[in-house]
C-alpha cells in the first residue's frame, strides 16, 4: 500500500524503493505515531470528520496495535515506504474503510513532526533523569574526601593547590547546565505542529489547542510554513546531547590521566576496567575511553543534521527523513554514556596521598606566597619577581616549599614576614581563597550543601 499513486501511470523502481524506504529505521517512532493518531482520531470526531463510533473504532485497533508494535514480528516482512504508511496499512487490514479518513487534513509532513516530538520528549526526559543520578553520585564522591587536596592545572601543568571536592563540583556545575540546556530544549520540542498540514495548515476546523492538551504539548506552532521545514527542535536536543558528551569526554580523559601509574590518584572499580589479553599486568579503562570515544559520534550526529538543514529552500524536502538516524544515535550514545559515566563515578576511590604529595613536590604555592607578599603591600608585579626567582633558585637546588624555614625566606628576600611562611604548605592558601565560588574550604562546604539543594529542586 502506498499514501500516493494516483496521478502515476508506471510504479517507482525497485532501485528507488530501496533508496527512499527508511521503515528500517522509522520503525522506532511507532508508538509515538499510534499514540498521535489516536489523538487524531479524537480530534477528527470533534471536528465532525469521524463520527463517534468510527472514532471508538480506530482508537481501540490503534491500542491493539501499540501492543504488538512492541515485538518484531509487527515489522517483519514489511515494505512499506515508511512508519506512517505501515500504520495505515495495518489500521486497513483492521478496521477496512474507517482507516481511509484518518489522513484526512494531515500530512506526513505535520505527522513526522509530531512524531519526532513525542519521541523526543521521552529520550529527553530519560537523559535528565541519568544526569541526576550522574550529579548525586558526583555528589556523594565529593563528600567523600572533602578534605583531600589535589593540584589543579593549567596546560597540564601543576598550577595551584585545590579541594578535591572543588574539582569535582566543576563537574556538577558543568552537567548541571546541561540537564538546564536539555530542559531548555525540552520545552521547544513541546509544541504541537499537527493542524499544519503539508505547508499551508488543515482545512478542517480543529481546536489545535484541545490536541495539545490531549498530547500534553504546552502549547502550538505558530506558522504551519516553518513546521513543515522545521527541525530547530531537533537541533535544540542534539546541542544539548553534544555538550553533555563534551563535558563526558572531559571527565573521561582526566580520569583516563589520574588512574593510570604516572598520576595514580584514583582507582577505577574493577568492573568498568579490561584486562589486556597479552598483558597479564593491565587494568584499562575501556568505559572511559568508550565515553570519550562516542562522544565523537554524537559531535557527528551533530554537524551531520546541521549540514543537512543548511540551504534548503522552504519548506520540507525528502532530505529531512535522514534527521532520524542521527537523532536516534545521539539519544543511544547518549543514554549509554551517562548510564557509564554514573556506575563509573560510583566505584572509583579517590587515593588521596599521590596528589598531596604532587602539590608538595611542585611550586603550586607559589601564586599564595605572591598573593601574601601583595596583601602585606608589596606590589604584585615585584610580589611575582621575587617568588619567581625563589622558584628559579629553588629548582637549581632541588628544594620543595617545604625544605624553606621563614628565616631562610627572611634571607631571601626582606619582604618576607615570618607570619608568611605558613603559606609554603598548600592548606593556608587554599584557607585564603574563601571567595565565593573559590577553593576555600567553607566555600567549599557551602558549595556542596548548594548544590545538594539545586539537586533536590531538578525534579
Ligand atoms: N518518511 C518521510 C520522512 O520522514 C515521510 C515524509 C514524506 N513526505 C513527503 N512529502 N514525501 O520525512
Amino acid at each position: 500500500m502506498k499514501l500516493w499513486g494516483g496521478r502515476f501511470e508506471a510504479g517507482p523502481s525497485e532501485v528507488f524503493e530501496r533508496f527512499s524506504g527508511s521503515l528500517h529505521f522509522d520503525k522506532r517512532l511507532a508508538d509515538a505515531d499510534i499514540r498521535g493518531s489516536q489523538a487524531y482520531a479524537r480530534a477528527l470526531e470533534r471536528a465532525g470528520v469521524l463520527s463517534p463510533e468510527e472514532r471508538e473504532t480506530a482508537v481501540a485497533a490503534f491500542e491493539a496495535m501499540r501492543a504488538e508494535a512492541r515485538w518484531p514480528a509487527f515489522f517483519e516482512g514489511a515494505e512499506d515506504e515508511d512508519v506512517h504508511t505501515l500504520i495505515i496499512r495495518k489500521l486497513k487490514e483492521r478496521i477496512g474503510v474507517i482507516a481511509d479518513k484518518i489522513h484526512t487534513g494531515r500530512s506526513r509532513n505535520d505527522q513526522v513532526s509530531l512524531d519526532i516530538r513525542l519521541w523526543l520528549r521521552e529520550e529527553i526526559d530519560a537523559a535528565r533523569d541519568l544526569l541526576r543520578g550522574l550529579l548525586a553520585a558526583l555528589l556523594e564522591m565529593a563528600r567523600r574526601d572533602s578534605q583531600a587536596i589535589v593540584p589543579g592545572y593549567t596546560h597540564t601543568r601543576r598550577a595551584q593547590p585545590v579541594l578535591w571536592p572543588h574539582y569535582l563540583l566543576a563537574y556538577f556545575e558543568m552537567f548541571a547546565r546541561d540537564y538546564e540546556r536539555l530542559g531548555e530544549a525540552r520545552s521547544r520540542v513541546n509544541v504541537l505542529p499537527i493542524g499544519s498540514g503539508a505547508l499551508a495548515g488543515s482545512a478542517f476546523p480543529f481546536d489545535r489547542e484541545a490536541i495539545a492538551r490531549d498530547l500534553g504539548f504546552d502549547g502550538i506552532t505558530k506558522n504551519s510554513m516553518d513546521v513543515s521545514g522545521d527541525r530547530d527542535f531537533a537541533l535544540d536536543f542534539l546541542h544539548g546531547a553534544a555538550m553533555t558528551m563534551l563535558h563526558l569526554s572531559r571527565l573521561a580523559e582526566d580520569w583516563i590521566l589520574y588512574s593510570g601509574e604516572e598520576y595514580g590518584w584514583l582507582e577505577l572499580g574493577d568492573g568498568v576496567t579490561s584486562g589486556s589479553s597479552m598483558m597479564p599486568q593491565k587494568k584499562n579503562p575501556d568505559s572511559l575511553e568508550l565515553i570519550r570515544g562516542k562522544c565523537g559520534a554524537v559531535f557527528g550526529d551533530y554537524s551531520a543534521l546541521f549540514l543537512l538543514m543548511k540551504g534548503l529552500p522552504m519548506t520540507y524536502n525528502r532530505d529531512m527523513q535522514e534527521d532520524k538516524p542521527r537523532l536516534f544515535d545521539a539519544a543511544d550514545q547518549l543514554r549509554g554514556s551517562l548510564q557509564m559515566a554514573r556506575v563509573v563515578v560510583e566505584t572509583t576511590r579517590l587515593k588521596p596521598a599521590p596528589p598531596l604529595a604532587a602539590v608538595q613536590e611542585s611550586w603550586a604555592v607559589a601564586t599564595d606566597l605572591a598573593d601574601a607578599l601583595a596583601r602585606s603591600g608589596v606590589p604584585f608585579h615585584q610580589a611575582h619577581k621575587i617568588v619567581g626567582r625563589l622558584v628559579l633558585e629553588s629548582v637549581r637546588e632541588a628544594k620543595k616549599p617545604s625544605d624553606w624555614t621563614a628565616e631562610a625566606l627572611a634571607r631571601f628576600d626582606a619582604a618576607f614576614t615570618p607570619e608568611m611562611a605558613r603559606y609554603l604548605r598548600p592548606e593556608e592558601g587554599i584557607r585564603a581563597r574563601e571567595i565565593a565560588g573559590g577553593t576555600g574550604p567553607h566555600a567549599v562546604a557551602g558549595a556542596l550543601e548548594e548544590a545538594a539543594r539545586r539537586l533536590e529542586r531538578m525534579r
